[in-house]
């Protein structure tokens, strides 16, 4: 019997949601990926662009429109709709209003999709993940945010580059806000299994000491604000982050990834979405590991959460 093909549904078809059905062309991820923004020329436009590229990937269908009706009996659902920034409004105007049009969307989408597992991308993503859980009353596995998963990427990036090794052999996570109260957890890095607090300079290399600790977090922290002013948006490398949480959970892989979610049981944290090494499975976001932190850290994700909460409260959730 054939197994029954997979179906990947992204809504917003913007610099991120193209990036995200890019990368999920390329990597094979789903059978089938559609595409649903309210913008029906461009998401037409998107769709036939990478129609034409559909002889130089695994064998994929993609299809786009206007209409929830085009995400039904997905397995995965991605939600990257946005509210432009309109001009004069703050911040906080924009985050509301995000919250907003995730309040507004997603009900009618799970209609059509009882059962995808979601997830959201859209910033600010521990809030509207935590509006999301609210408005569709879905359990917390089967709805979570891409949280830090990018933040970490970004990490092991500048770890590896100032370390002069390949970014796959390092392990290190960001855990709590994607913003500006994330932490680094530097006491359970580790490179090849060496501690990242004992590692040793390569030949000519540079110690891992604690200005350049400082300034790897700073540049982390740091990194979207520099893209967004050359660019416009950052959308390559959470397309890849994405893809890779999507094909995590299609194939059942069982992987780490620090995922937001509301993190009950944990810590007293039950009250807010935020990240933490979570086992990513077809069921969604599973348990959290219990990663060790130095007091520091500890206090960090607490202060994290804590910004967290100040926020929920602020937008009434
Ligand atoms: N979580 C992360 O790590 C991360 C990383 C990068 C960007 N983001 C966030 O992703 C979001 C999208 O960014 P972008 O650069 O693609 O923005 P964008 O403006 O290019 O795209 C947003 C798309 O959403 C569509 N849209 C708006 N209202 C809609 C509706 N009601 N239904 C369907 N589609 C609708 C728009 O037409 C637009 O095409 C932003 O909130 C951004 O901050 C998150």
């Amino acid at each position: 019997m054939e197994a029954r093909p997979t179906k990947l549904a992204i809504i917003g078809a913007g610099a991120v949601g193209t990036a995200i059905a890019y990368a999920s062309l390329i990597r094979g991820v789903a059978r089938t990926i559609a595409l649903m923004d309210i913008n029906a020329a461009k998401v037409t436009a998107e769709v036939l662009d990478m129609s034409h590229g559909l002889e130089f990937v695994p064998r994929a269908d993609i299809v786009g429109g206007d209409d929830v009706s085009v995400c039904a009996d997905a397995d995965v659902v991605v939600f990257t709709a946005g509210a432009k920034q309109k001009p004069g409004q703050s911040r906080l105007e924009l985050a509301e209003a995000t919250i907003g049009l995730t309040n507004t969307i997603l009900p009618g989408v799970v209609s059509v999709a009882p059962h995808a597992i979601y997830l959201m991308v859209t910033n600010p993503v521990d809030l509207v993940t935590y509006a999301a859980l609210r408005a569709t009353g879905l359990p917390n596995n089967q709805l979570f945010g891409s949280g830090t998963v990018l933040d970490s990427s970004r990490l092991r990036f500048l770890i590896a580059q100032h370390c002069d090794v390949a970014v796959q052999n390092v392990h290190a996570y960001i855990v709590g806000e994607h913003g500006d109260s994330e932490i680094p957890l530097w006491s359970s890095a580790t490179i090849g299994g060496v501690p990242l607090l004992n590692w040793q300079p390569l030949p000519g290399g540079r110690p891992m000491d604690v200005a350049a600790r400082e300034r790897i977090h700073h540049d982390v922290v740091h990194a979207a604000y520099q893209i967004i002013e050359g660019k416009g948006a950052t959308n390559y490398a959470i397309g890849l982050a994405t893809a890779r949480i999507v094909e995590a959970v299609l194939n059942n892989e069982h992987r780490v990834m620090p995922v937001s979610t509301v993190a009950q049981g944990y810590e007293g944290l039950g009250d807010v979405c935020l990240s933490l090494p979570t086992i990513v499975d077809r069921q969604g976001a599973g348990s959290r590991l219990h990663i060790p932190m130095s007091e520091q850290e500890h206090d960090g994700l607490l202060a994290s959460a804590d910004t967290l909460r100040d926020m929920q409260a602020r937008f009434g959730l």
